[in-house]
């Protein structure tokens, strides 16, 4: 059934918790807004998605979210512009990539209209939660898990899709460390790197937590085959810039196809920037570290934004990256930020008014 003909409910908390909110100082995704949207997959249909107060899930121990991991999510954003109009970026985008997900966990993929409309009748709701003040915006996290029952190995025959918000600040406090990663490896051709399923990132926590111990903020992943090639970092994508050219790997099975990666590829080209698309090799980027050709390095995500990286370490030697005047890192990221906070003219056609 088509959402118009299903009306979503709205179900609102009896006190905000708005009050106790410093909007301030937003840390990254911490604090949650009053509502959620919560829609269930039963009986092989999507029901019609309601949007109710935020608040705890009851599930049954069997659910098969706890055993077999079929969970998958999305990161977006909402932007307030100075005439209080809310905006959101290539929305589109993040639906077709959680059902790209969907699809490979075996999980029902949710219809455009119920997750249009469902997150745009939450923003209604919540649209005080949308923060006013620069650099800061309303993380939304959209996901879908298994609620359905049993410990047969099996896919499960229920769901709930959620939508929740987090006023947030910005996802990096202070200067970026990365550890290019030679040991463990993210994912693997032929299997789900590519998609946001939760044990994707699970699986990058341990060795996350030894690079951590060691001082830096995120691993940047290998290839799991040789180890040679720059993929991606723990939440975002990568970019290196090497004496004027920009360059970020392909994507792949093993990589996810980030919203904002191909959005700075497209600005980058439009500045006037040559890019490439090309395997990066860890050998060539320490070489160009040594000879001062590596200019800038940066990750890219909805979370991270543009993340200019300070230092990257490999093989117990760590390599800091030069201050630029020029940089590319600054002068992309104010580009995307300017358009997605409408301060600027949107030729490409993303910004979508909610
Ligand atoms: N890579 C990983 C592993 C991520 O979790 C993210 C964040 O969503 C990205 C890349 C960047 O993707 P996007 O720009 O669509 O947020
Ligand atoms: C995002 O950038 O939206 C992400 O999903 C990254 C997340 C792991 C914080």
């Amino acid at each position: 059934m088509n959402i118009t003909e299903q009306k979503i409910s709205i179900e609102k908390v009896k006190q905000s918790k708005i009050n106790q909110v410093d909007f301030d100082n937003l840390s990254f995704g911490s604090v949650f807004a009053d509502h959620m949207l919560v829609c269930d997959y039963k009986d092989g249909k999507w029901e019609a998605p309601k949007v109710v107060p935020y608040q705890p899930i009851v599930l049954d121990p069997s659910s098969k979210i706890f055993h077999y991991g079929q969970s998958i999510f999305e990161g977006m954003k909402a932007y307030k512009d100075v005439n209080n109009d809310t905006w959101l970026f290539r929305p589109l985008e993040n639906q077709k990539r959680l059902n790209v997900s969907a699809k490979r966990m075996a999980i029902p993929e949710i219809p455009e209209d119920y997750f249009m409309e469902g997150l745009k009748t939450l923003l209604k709701v919540d649209e005080q939660w949308i923060p006013k003040n620069e650099g800061s915006s309303l993380y939304i996290r959209p996901f879908i898990f298994a609620t359905g029952q049993g410990f047969h190995a099996s896919p499960a025959d229920e769901y709930k899709f959620i939508i929740s918000c987090a006023p947030s600040g910005a996802y990096f406090s202070g200067k970026v460390k990365v550890l290019i990663e030679e040991k463990y490896s993210r994912s693997a051709n032929g299997g789900v790197g590519y998609a946001k399923a939760g044990g994707n990132y699970a699986g990058q926590f341990y060795p996350t937590q030894l690079a951590v111990a060691k001082g830096y903020n995120q691993v940047i992943w290998t290839d799991d085959n040789t180890h040679e090639y720059i993929e991606e970092a723990g939440a975002m994508n990568i970019f290196v810039r090497i004496n004027d050219t920009l360059i970020t790997g392909p994507t792949s099975d093993r990589i996810l196809d980030g919203i904002t990666r191909k959005s700075i590829l497209e600005i980058a080209k439009d500045e006037g920037i040559t890019t490439e698309v090309r395997k990066i090799t860890v050998a060539e980027v320490i070489a160009a570290a040594k000879d001062g050709s590596l200019k800038e390095m940066f990750g890219a995500g909805t979370a991270a934004v543009i993340s200019p990286i300070a230092t990257f370490g490999y093989r117990d030697v760590d390599y800091d990256l030069p201050e630029n005047e020029d940089s590319m890192a600054t002068k992309l990221k104010k580009r995307i930020t300017d358009i997605q906070y409408n301060k600027t003219e949107d030729t490409f056609g993303w910004r979508y008014k909610v």
